[in-house]
């Protein structure tokens, strides 16, 4: 992972022009019969359709949606705009650069097996559907720190994932929780690279997976997550770096051990386990000190656990000889 520098002649995340605006702007040249220019400035216009959201729209589960809110967690700052949070992705199964949403389109999302195994009572393989009817759906504002020093704040849909800790009934001896994205190289270009460890892997202690914060996301602003988004299932933990954040998880092993993550693999100095959010904590290549908002000019200050010590700083007490914020 590093960050991506803007070359001068792209535009920033703050000039990305919304759909309505684009459309109005096109009705307007229409009416003032200069329809003929859009021709003549198409590369601009087709910079400002590359931003429009997409969202996968057969999805049987898009009746679920809207979900309630649940009004325990707040945000201190607006909501990212929906066309921003989902044309702007990392999502390395489809390309190492941002602009991977149109890629992402080629993931199939049903058939969709979810496999639960390792420490469990008795292991299962469960159809996605049938997983969401089981599971408690509820929508959460959270906010989202990634690595790369960017950030942003949306409404996820989906389930915390202690329900499915509990559904998947653990043995005593289970310490970690590894979830895993689906592996299909045929259909995510980016799994043809060998010099990655595929699939994507992610880990938790059973106590930050049984938090009340750890999220289970299955929506994103009132609809199915989009695929860019890591549909049809994917983590949130907003404590930690997004990279903990895995997508389009197909299964998740209860274990003794603790998993060795996708970018531990990788790059291990600089993408570890606990990976939480700390200001004082700089990565080897960039501060962590503050954040760019997605949408916004400017930078703002970054926040000890991303601003939610008051639910998981207790996780930690004691473990201080680990490497907590990498
Ligand atoms: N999950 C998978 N399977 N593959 C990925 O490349 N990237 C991670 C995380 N989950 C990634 C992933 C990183 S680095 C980030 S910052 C977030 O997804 C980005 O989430 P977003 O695209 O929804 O903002």
């Amino acid at each position: 992972m590093s960050i991506r520098q803007n070359r001068d002649w792209e535009i920033k995340e703050f000039e990305v022009t919304s759909e309505s605006v684009y459309r109005s702007r096109r009705s307007l040249l229409k009416s003032m019969g200069m329809g003929g220019l859009i021709v003549g400035t198409a590369p601009l216009l087709a910079a400002c359709e590359d931003n429009t959201p997409i969202v996968y729209e057969n999805d049987p589960s898009a009746p679920l949606y809207p979900v309630k809110r649940n009004t325990r967690y707040v945000l201190d700052r607006p909501t990212t705009a929906e066309n921003l949070a989902t044309t702007y992705n990392n999502f390395y199964e489809f390309g190492s650069q941002k602009k991977i949403w149109r890629a992402a389109q080629a993931l199939p999302l049903r058939p969709w097996l979810v496999e639960i195994d390792g420490l469990v009572e008795k292991p299962i393989t469960i159809a996605i559907d049938d997983l969401l009817k089981k599971m408690p759906l509820e929508e959460r504002l959270y906010r989202f720190r990634c690595v790369e020093a960017w950030s942003m704040a949306v409404p996820w849909s989906g389930f915390a994932l202690k329900a499915l800790v509990d559904f998947a009934k653990p043995l005593g001896s289970a310490k970690y929780l590894q979830m895993e994205t689906f592996l299909n190289p045929k259909k995510a270009p980016g799994q043809r690279q060998g010099w990655y460890p595929w699939p994507y892997r992610e880990g938790l202690t059973i106590a930050e997976a049984t938090n009340e914060l750890a999220f289970i996301a299955t929506g994103l602003y009132g609809k199915p997550i989009p695929k860019q988004n890591g549909a049809p299932l994917r983590l949130a933990v907003p404590w930690k770096y997004g990279f903990k954040s895995v997508k389009s998880i197909a299964r998740f092993t209860f274990t003794e051990h603790r998993p060795v993550t996708f970018w531990e693999k990788v790059q291990g100095q600089e993408y570890g386990f606990w990976a939480n959010v700390n200001p004082k904590v700089s990565h080897r290549c960039w501060s962590q000190a503050t954040e760019r908002v997605l949408g916004k000019r400017g930078r703002v200050a970054t926040q000890l656990f991303n601003g939610y010590g008051d639910y998981v700083a207790d996780l930690y007490k004691g473990m201080e000889g680990e490497r907590l914020y990498t």
